[in-house]
């Protein structure tokens, strides 16, 4: 059995021993170790910035000071509990394609997830990771990119994996969750991890061949959005086909995805909006 080694006393061997164990193609290439840093994006950015590394580096740490959430947020990042890591991505895409980016991590968490714990894990769009309605995983891709090509990406991963919801705040225990809380047993973080980081390998290996359409067929496997009644409200960075700028809020049924990863939505005025980036809420009737 391997145990959990994020401990304290196993922390400088992490990287090695997750490579050992680990043998992916490109994702996990190389793996850096941080008992505590600001965010695994900023270090993967910084990464990036210097432009010598090859794609598939994965930054982890135990804890963040500063961890990222989407929209602006920050990410609750307490030490010896969940995993936050980053992976450094180089495709030669276009900007437009890298949405399916997110959506190959949401797949590679959720899989994960189904197959090591049994525990029924779903999508929410565009990439938070649920159980039983309650956040338990979230995505936070950050890109740079020239002119029309992507020069690379950090995608980062954080998941609550034994996080005791007593430590939360009443507002956050409503909305969030954690695998130990959902499974009722204490996880093996590096087991998790290992299994995410060959999910992402295999899943980033079809983006790279075009299989662009077995990516999002797999992904609406596993979301639990289309179909449903929908509140989302948007965010400035909302480039809907109205060309929506600012905040709102935009009600109607989840329809589709497109090839960008936009969330269609059929507005209660039989209209249809394409929507880029923002909160949804599933509305129960
Ligand atoms: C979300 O808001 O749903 C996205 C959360 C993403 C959190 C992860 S933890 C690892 C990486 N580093 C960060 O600062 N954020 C991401």
């Amino acid at each position: 059995m391997i145990r959990d080694i994020i401990n304290k006393d196993v922390h400088s061997n992490f990287a090695e021993e997750l490579k050992s164990a680990f043998k992916g193609d490109i994702i996990g290439r190389e793996i850096i170790f941080y008992e505590s840093t600001t965010s695994t994006n900023d270090r993967v950015l910084e990464i990036g910035e210097k432009g010598e590394s090859p794609e598939g580096i994965v930054v982890i740490a135990d804890t963040q000071s500063r961890g990222k959430g989407r929209l602006g947020r920050s990410w609750l990042s307490p030490p010896g509990v969940n995993l936050y890591f980053t992976v450094l991505l180089k495709p030669s895409s276009s900007p437009n394609e890298a949405a399916v980016l997110t959506f190959m991590a949401g797949i590679a968490v959720v899989s994960a997830i189904r197959e090591y714990l049994g525990l029924k894990a779903v999508i929410k769009w565009p990439n938070d990771v649920l159980i039983n309605g309650k956040k338990v995983g979230g995505i936070l891709m950050e890109m740079r990119a020239v002119m029309e090509k992507i020069n690379f990406i950090a995608l980062g991963i954080g998941v609550n994996v034994n996080m005791s919801l007593e430590t939360l705040d009443n507002d956050i225990k409503v909305i969030a969750t954690s695998l130990k809380q959902e499974g009722g047993m204490h996880i093996d973080r590096f087991e998790l991890l290992w299994k995410i980081l060959s999910k992402l390998d295999y899943w980033y290996k079809i983006f790279l061949n075009g299989n662009k359409r077995v990516l999002i067929d797999e992904w609406l496997r596993l979301d639990s959005t289309i179909g449903q009644k929908v509140r989302i409200k948007t965010s400035a960075l909302n480039k809907g086909e109205r060309q929506q700028i600012g905040d709102g809020v935009i009600s109607g049924i989840a329809e589709a995805v497109d090839e960008h990863g936009r969330l269609i939505v059929r507005l209660e005025s039989g209209g249809l909006e394409k929507v880029t980036a923002g909160d949804v809420t599933i509305v129960k009737n």
